[in-house]
């Protein structure tokens, strides 16, 4: 999945979009838990709803993941023990998402795959709803803690970020 960061406002802060992922991820979370639920969903539908959404978790979350773990939080680091310690709480919670981010892939991938059994969407939804909990946290804390530091940033230093971002994303490109 190509995530344009951006797109319109070429000139847009990085934390502008950073906060746009989060809105992502946010959304995303939500479908999961709704395709889990999407009893009278078409068959068609309810499966290209889930390869859509299996996309967005295994191919654009991780940059985002990897936007924070290695573009912001090198620079965050010593700002104080209050940020260091959000940044410790940011990767710790980045590595718990993995297991529960496989189990949804593969649980969107099985209904994608076989749309009108049932069982499949209650399978996805116990994995979906836990998981968007953990997400919402996760991102309260960021926002909370870490967004507020890089938004202090003056405009060069959040502009060579920027560029480090979409330099990210043009790799998964090439
Ligand atoms: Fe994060
Ligand atoms: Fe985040």
């Amino acid at each position: 999945m190509t995530v344009t960061l951006g797109k319109r406002t070429p000139e847009a802060s990085l934390l502008t979009l950073l906060q746009e992922c989060h809105e992502r991820i946010r959304r995303f979370a939500a479908l999961a838990v709704r395709l889990g639920s999407a009893e009278h969903e078409p068959p068609a539908s309810l499966a290209e709803a889930c390869v859509h959404c299996a996309r967005y978790f295994s191919e654009a979350l991780p940059l985002h993941v990897a936007d924070e773990d290695q573009s912001l939080r090198p620079r965050l680091w010593g700002h104080s023990a209050r940020v260091d310690e959000a940044l410790e709480l940011m990767a710790q919670q980045h590595r718990e998402h993995q297991g529960p981010l496989a189990q949804l892939t593969a649980a969107l991938a099985a209904l994608a795959a076989a749309p009108a059994q049932p069982g499949l969407r209650d399978a996805l939804r116990q994995i979906a709803a836990p998981l968007q909990e953990a997400f919402l946290a996760h991102l309260a804390l960021e926002e909370a803690e870490v967004f507020p530091v890089v938004a202090r940033w003056s405009a060069e230093q959040q502009q060579a970020v920027v560029l480090e971002l979409r330099e990210r994303r043009a790799e998964q490109l090439g």
